[in-house]
């Protein structure tokens, strides 16, 4: 693979790291804050995007290339509230889409038809949780600043992320 290709894999593997470490904080402030629902939602979230780094560093190795583990900057670890927290969500599956197509960009741009092969599993990926982060922001918009509401929702995201992976 060219050098521009590895740096670009060796960025996305340093963007996962970064959106496990800001899940796992949200997950932190959530129990702390009595969201035991949300709370397991973004332990496993940031479980998710662990594996999207470990199984970049493999398929690097596993071409010849050089992997690099990165220093990450300390994550967010204070929100106002729910709503917040899932804006914060958004916004980073957001920019890790935005970075997934600029590395197949990139591929097509080089001709490197493995790395683009390798890279079509984040695109399904990426589709599938910013889908969830919009569905779940969707519902926090309607119900506000309701506390009974933001009760429920806690009691129900999980069903509701398990319901939503199944469509
Ligand atoms: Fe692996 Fe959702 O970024």
């Amino acid at each position: 693979m060219t050098t521009s290709i590895e740096q670009l894999l060796n960025n996305q593997i340093k963007y996962e790291a970064q959106a496990s470490m800001q899940y796992l904080a949200m997950a932190s402030w959530s129990d702390a804050n009595g969201y035991n629902g949300v709370a397991d939602f973004f332990y496993s979230q940031s479980e998710e995007e662990r594996l999207h780094m470990t199984k970049l560093v493999k398929f690097v190795n596993e071409r010849g290339g050089k992997v690099i583990i990165p220093e990450l900057k300390a994550p967010k670890s204070n929100f106002e509230g729910l709503n917040e927290l899932f804006e914060k969500f958004l916004n980073s599956e957001i920019f890790v889409t935005e970075q997934i197509n600029h590395i197949i960009y990139e591929c097509l741009e080089h001709k490197d038809y493995n790395v683009h092969n390798f890279m079509q599993w984040y695109v399904t990926e990426q589709l599938e949780e910013e889908a969830m982060a919009r569905t779940l922001l969707d519902k926090l918009n309607i119900i506000g600043n309701d506390k009974s509401g933001h009760y429920l929702f806690d009691r129900d995201i999980n069903a509701i992320a398990a319901s939503q992976q199944k469509e």
